[in-house]
């Protein structure tokens, strides 16, 4: 009786044992970015299981150091660099795995880490990875313990040797790191690839390409496509696959009446990969793509899914603002969002393979993505760039970022190389060709999106263009040789698309006039800048360019009247730390961004939101608070109207209606302090109206929230917007009153800013001085719920809180 009892008992607790290890899921991918310790400079023996790191500083990723650091005009990375340092630093997590990890395959993925990092799992080397950019996995398996042993992952990041970018770069563990287990037989890191070789609205057909990996075993490989609902939509089983080490499934499925990917409908299928040997389910690998159909047309431009649509892109670095380089995805989309208001629809990930969360939320929120690889192949820009890698890396490098991303609906073009040296025949070295061709034939072997090069020399004598390899002919710069004509003369019948334009310079909020006298700065590209603003500022008219630049208003002009121009992506987006042209220190960061580096907008974006969003716009700009009797010229950018009126202090300044190519209007006036005031009408009915007031003595401070509830998940952010206003609430527009900041309950300041690219003040603060009346101050979960309540105050200002909830 008493045995009976037993073995029941004993096969009810197997029961429940393996029932709890069938419900495990297949494949784990876990966050690993908690509880790392971080030292920064070299150290002896930190590559070792033994090594005591307890006086490190314990933190979690993605972590950039320089972003910590001082500015420091003496550092090696220079003010192009951002003036902040790079270094040599150590990371170390210590952890456990359950037993029950036995005989599972466990692998490491690095998303990015900046630069030259080498991993050691428990003292053994897995190398070393130049490509600061690209995403990289390694297999922890044979080298791990299980149960109470310890394991020690150890990684070595050494960002020492500089100048090694033309922009800031950031440093250490920058981007998110995974763990991933998987059973005996299961899916190649990136081992599937989703092709839709024909779409109708009828119905499309998808191709699934699976490459397996194993150990003999023989599986069976479902595969499942879900819609956006989580509804399946066509499944399909392939049987007694024998897995070798590698094995390929490929499977082709007809989705009838597809909802079609576009940027207005970002819809996204997934396809579920299930892997069954044995009767055990060992592997389950999700794919989200799209559905869609495109195409480059030489007279006619980009059509997506049968539809023409221009492509107004912009380029961006990989900074966060007074982030730094640490990837946040809240970050990321809110720059998004502040792109697409302004009618942004393109991204170039210039001039690096991006963060994964860039391109997932690229497909989430409807961007066509020029996905680009390198700024310079052999030849080099810095001293100790990627060129020293390129020749043992670059292969390698270029597969890996299209086996990442090759899924990605937003992807619509590689670009292998921005402002490639080896465009030049340099002192007989005509390389250029060779290369472009291996790397050509790489994409070709993987994927058959379009590839292209931006190219900054547009003459005949470009040694790429020559070759004719690439299917898009792309220039940076140059619009007077974008017509057709032009290009087709030199490259044949090729689509052209402007990989990279504009360049022009701008301080949010500053004014040099008249705005009609333009200045180019510097005004050589090889000279520094002479006579421009001792302030280190730049007008945010539209006169103030780079020499192999324009003003936006110029190069707009011509991209808008060639149909054959697919698209544009504008030099910059968001303005980015380092490369501060045309200024030296303490200028240590860009001018180029149509939005400043803490998300404030310059004018400019409004003149892009009148012309490529449908929402009523009328920008009125500058500020109103002049000398006495100083002349002025008001400008406005609007849509939706057919003139806009100006008034002075209620007295009319005449009516301005937009003639031929013209994209704004301007009244030159005489200032007198008050009311200025535009109106824009359309056959006589009044569309939008604008006011700007003259404002009084800085009186207090306004906080704005982008969001007032955040995930309590340790990442997710508010930005929160300060202004000084004067007593009846007008901004004023000269301010610069130093900010404090307390934040109490279930978050802390993750970041400072105010737009201004002479800033010296540290990014990671609890102050920070307003810079033309506004600055800015990011706040994080702190992964608890709760209420968050930020402080703010001035001397001699009424302060301001306000409340975040955290859940
Ligand atoms: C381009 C270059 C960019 C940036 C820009 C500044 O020539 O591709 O990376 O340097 O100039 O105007």
């Amino acid at each position: 009786m008493q045995l009976r009892k037993n073995v029941l008992l004993v096969t009810c607790f197997l029961c429940c044992f393996f029932n709890s290890l069938y419900a495990q899921p297949a494949r784990v991918r876990e966050d690993f970015d908690k509880n790392w310790t971080f030292h920064l400079g070299d150290i002896a023996g930190a590559k070792s299981t033994s090594f005591d790191d307890a006086s490190w500083r314990k933190l979690n990723l993605p972590h950039d150091w320089s972003i910590e650091l001082p500015f420091d005009s003496t550092s090696p990375t220079g003010t192009g660099g951002g003036a902040l340092r790079g270094g040599l630093g150590w990371y170390r997590k210590t952890f456990t795995l359950p037993a029950s990890d036995k005989g599972k395959n466990i692998f490491i993925d690095f998303d990015g880490v900046y630069c030259n990092s080498e991993v050691f799992i428990n003292g053994h080397s897995f190398g070393v990875r130049p490509n600061g950019y690209i995403s990289f996995r390694y297999d922890l398996t044979p080298y791990l313990k299980y149960g109470s042993e310890k394991n020690v992952i150890a990684v070595k990041v050494d960002n020492s040797r500089q100048p090694n970018s033309r922009w800031y770069s950031g440093s250490g563990i920058y981007r998110n790191v995974w763990l991933v287990k998987t059973g005996s037989t299961y899916v190649d890191n990136w081992g599937t690839y989703v092709k839709t070789p024909s779409v109708s609205a009828a119905s499309a057909k998808v191709n699934i390409t699976t490459t397996l990996c194993g150990t003999g075993d023989y599986c069976d490989v479902t595969t499942t496509i879900l819609n956006a609902a989580g509804a399946p939509v066509a499944t399909q089983t392939q049987k007694n696959l024998h897995v070798g080490a590698l094995q390929t499934a490929s499977q082709a499925f007809t989705i009838r009446s597809p909802v079609l990917w576009s940027i207005e409908n970002p819809y996204l299928y997934k396809a579920v990969t299930r892997i069954v040997s044995k009767g055990k389910t060992t592997d389950e690998y999700s794919t989200v793509f799209g559905i869609r159909s495109y195409q480059f047309d030489v007279d006619k431009g980009f059509f997506l899914n049968g539809k023409q649509v221009k492509i107004v892109g912009v380029c961006n670095h990989h900074d966060l603002g007074c982030l730094g380089t640490a990837i946040n995805t809240r970050a990321l989309e809110r720059q998004l969002q502040i792109m697409k208001g302004m009618g942004v629809n393109g991204i170039r990930t210039s001039h690096n393979p991006p963060a994964p969360e860039l391109l997932d939320l690229c497909d989430k929120m409807g961007f066509i993505v020029m996905n680009e690889t390198f700024d310079m192949w052999k030849r080099s820009k810095n001293k100790y760039d990627y060129s020293n890698d390129f020749d043992e890396w670059y292969q390698k490098d270029l597969k890996d970022q299209v086996l990442r991303d090759r899924n990605h609906p937003s992807v619509f073009i590689w670009s292998v190389g921005n402002e490639i040296p080896e465009q030049w025949a340099k002192d007989g070295d005509t390389s250029g060709g060779a290369y472009l061709r291996t790397m050509q034939n790489i994409v070709r072997s993987l994927d058959d999106r379009p590839t292209v090069t931006a190219n900054n020399e547009v003459g005949a004598s470009n040694q790429l263009l020559q070759t004719g390899i690439n299917e898009l002919v792309g220039y940076n710069y140059h619009h007077q040789h974008w017509p057709a004509d032009s290009v087709q003369k030199k490259w044949g019948r090729k689509p052209f698309i402007v990989t990279e334009s504009v360049s022009a310079l701008q301080t949010r909020g500053h004014y040099d006039m008249p705005s009609d006298s333009m200045r180019i700065w510097p005004q050589r590209w090889d000279l520094p800048v002479a006579n421009a603003n001792a302030d280190l500022t730049c007008s945010a008219y539209e006169n103030c360019f780079t020499p192999w630049g324009s003003s936006h208003l110029a190069t707009l002009k011509t991209f808008l009247k060639h149909e054959s121009i697919s698209g544009m992506f504008v030099w910059t987006g968001f303005d980015y730390i380092g490369e501060p042209t045309p200024y030296p220190w303490p200028a240590r960061s860009s001018y180029f961004g149509i939005v400043d580096l803490a998300g404030f907008p310059k004018d400019v974006y409004y003149l892009y939101q009148s012309l490529f969003t449908s929402k009523n716009v009328l920008h009125l700009f500058p500020h109103w608070n002049w000398q006495p009797g100083q002349t002025i010229d008001m400008w406005a950018y609007y849509n939706n109207a057919d003139e806009v009126e100006l008034f002075i202090n209620g007295k009319s300044q005449g009516v301005k209606k937009k003639a031929a190519d013209d994209l704004h209007v301007m009244w030159r006036v005489k200032y007198e302090a008050g009311r200025v005031e535009a109106v824009s009408r359309k056959a006589g009915k009044v569309v939008a109206t604008r006011l700007i007031r003259t404002a009084g003595a800085p009186a207090r401070i306004i906080l704005e929230a982008d969001r007032r509830t955040i995930q309590a998940n340790g990442k997710d952010l508010s930005f929160i917007t300060i202004k000084v206003v004067d007593k009846d609430g007008n901004l004023v527009p000269d301010a610069a009153n130093k900010i404090q900041f307390t934040v109490n309950g279930a978050g802390f300041i993750a970041g400072v800013d105010n737009g201004d690219p002479t800033s010296l003040e540290s990014f990671k603060a609890s102050e920070r001085k307003a810079f033309n009346g506004l600055c800015l101050a990011v706040v994080q979960s702190n992964g608890k719920p709760g209420s968050i309540k930020l402080q703010a105050k001035s001397a001699g200002l009424s302060g301001a809180s306000i409340d975040i909830i955290s859940k």
